[in-house]
């Protein structure tokens, strides 16, 4: 069944899965270095990829090897998304009995949002995390399966709960077709330089 909101793309396999939860799980989320300071995002926690939409290219051992430990996963999703590159990415944290505030993903100086595909991998979750996207009746809720790759509607009004007792771990991705690339570096030319630094970051 199709959805509006939300579509599940792929499953992976354990093996690209399972490093990751291994190192998520020695993590002490609640560390501020994990902070996030969009006012939406606030009760959320992540380590950002050096892509070339970021805000820093500064990482610690922890954060490397929980990147690190995604590699593997990102290059499976790449062979999913042949024609398109990520332009951002983060391991999305959501802490025990936090919520986002409901939002649309924007930039208010250039939207890049608008021009991106937004995937989700939930690495590790529990039956009470949901995403939620607000309807005129209502709302739409799904709780994504780890393990799964899902499309993600970031352009309605959405939010995102963890009612349960465990931190929740996503990889997230903003993923740009190719052929808009161009119409991306025209408007911030400096994203050009970024890319080839963030592959040389994330490969190296
Ligand atoms: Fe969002």
């Amino acid at each position: 069944m199709r959805h509006y909101n939300y579509n599940i793309i792929a499953k992976a396999d354990h093996s690209l899965i399972d490093p990751i939860i291994k190192e998520c799980l020695n993590v002490d989320w609640t560390h501020p270095s994990f902070e996030r300071h969009e006012e939406v995002l606030k009760a959320g926690r992540m380590i950002e990829y050096p892509f070339p939409v970021t805000t820093r290219y500064v990482f610690n051992e922890i954060d490397r090897r929980i990147l690190d430990s995604t590699i593997p996963l990102l290059n499976w999703i790449k062979s999913l998304f042949e024609d398109h590159l990520w332009i951002r990415g983060e391991i999305g944290v959501l802490l025990p009995g936090s919520s986002l505030k409901w939002h649309r993903d924007k930039n208010p100086a250039f939207n890049w949002h608008e021009l991106c595909t937004k995937i989700h991998m939930p690495i590790i979750t529990n039956p009470s995390c949901f995403e939620s996207w607000l309807l005129e009746t209502g709302t739409d809720d799904v709780h994504m399966e780890a393990g799964t790759l899902y499309w993600f509607n970031h352009k309605e009004v959405h939010t995102a709960y963890n009612n349960g007792e465990f931190p929740r771990v996503h990889v997230i991705l903003s993923l740009l077709p190719e052929n808009r690339w161009t119409e991306l570096v025209e408007v911030m030319p400096r994203l050009k330089n970024r890319f080839v630094y963030s592959q040389q970051i994330i490969y190296s």
